[in-house]
């Protein structure tokens, strides 16, 4: 994991040479349904082992097979927020290595005319301030919808907010960590801007129209 300089502390680029294979085939308009599933899946697993990194642990007292030792385990219930629909194609890869997470739901749709954020379904756990809350979104371009999920998750009590991302666009970066200074960030990918659609250039297109075939 690299840090980026001229951009925000709470930012954090996920790059090696799994990340950078994984984004190799979400940004080929050539990959099929299913490939692209498929590497969704697989760097949504690596994010979150990457993002987990800054995770509080806690001491706990185990035996092994020989003696008594102290261990380390996660200090609290973690609570996966898949941003739909994108986000759910991320779900899966973060729950094979949380399995016992509790999963909350942002439902939020960009109007494709003032590409702003339109909240359509919310079910998120009353109690999060208990959770360590991880979001999922494969797209982070003007920023809008994250600044709303993470607006909303504060007004629900979360305290410990990480945000994962396949590719990122530079002006929702800037937006988002200057909005939200006390949230993590963490993409595969850094793109340099948007089009007049507000699409990330170069980008992957629309996550969530490949991950449905809904083109
Ligand atoms: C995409 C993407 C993000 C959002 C990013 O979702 O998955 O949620 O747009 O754009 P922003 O940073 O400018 O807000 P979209 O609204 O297309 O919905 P979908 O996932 O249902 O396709």
């Amino acid at each position: 994991m690299s840090e980026t300089k001229s951009l925000a502390a709470n930012f954090h680029l996920v790059d090696g040479p799994l990340s950078r294979h994984k984004l190799a085939v979400l940004r080929d308009e050539k990959t099929r349904l299913p490939d692209f599933r498929q590497a969704m899946k697989e760097l949504a697993l690596i994010m979150v082992a990457e993002a987990t990194r800054s995770m509080p642990t806690r001491p706990v007292s185990i035996r092994t097979p020989l003696r008594e030792t102290e261990v380390e385990e996660i200090s609290g219930p973690v609570c996966l927020v898949p941003v739909l629909r994108a986000g759910l194609g991320m779900l899966d890869g973060a729950l094979a290595l949380l399995p016992t997470a509790t999963v909350g739901f942002m439902g939020l749709q960009r109007d494709e005319e003032t590409a702003l954020p339109v909240e359509y379904y919310v079910n998120l756990p009353t109690n999060l301030e208990e959770y360590l809350v991880l979001v999922l979104d494969p797209m982070l371009a003007t920023g809008g919808s994250l600044s709303a999920t993470l607006t909303k998750l504060k007004e629900y009590g979360a305290t410990w907010i990480s945000c994962l991302h396949a590719v990122a666009a530079v002006p929702g970066v800037e937006r988002v960590t200057s909005e939200h200074p006390d949230v993590q960030f963490y993409t595969a990918a850094l793109d340099p801007e948007l089009d007049e659609r507000s699409f990330i250039v170069p980008g992957l297109g629309d996550a969530g129209d490949r991950l449905y075939g809904t083109l």
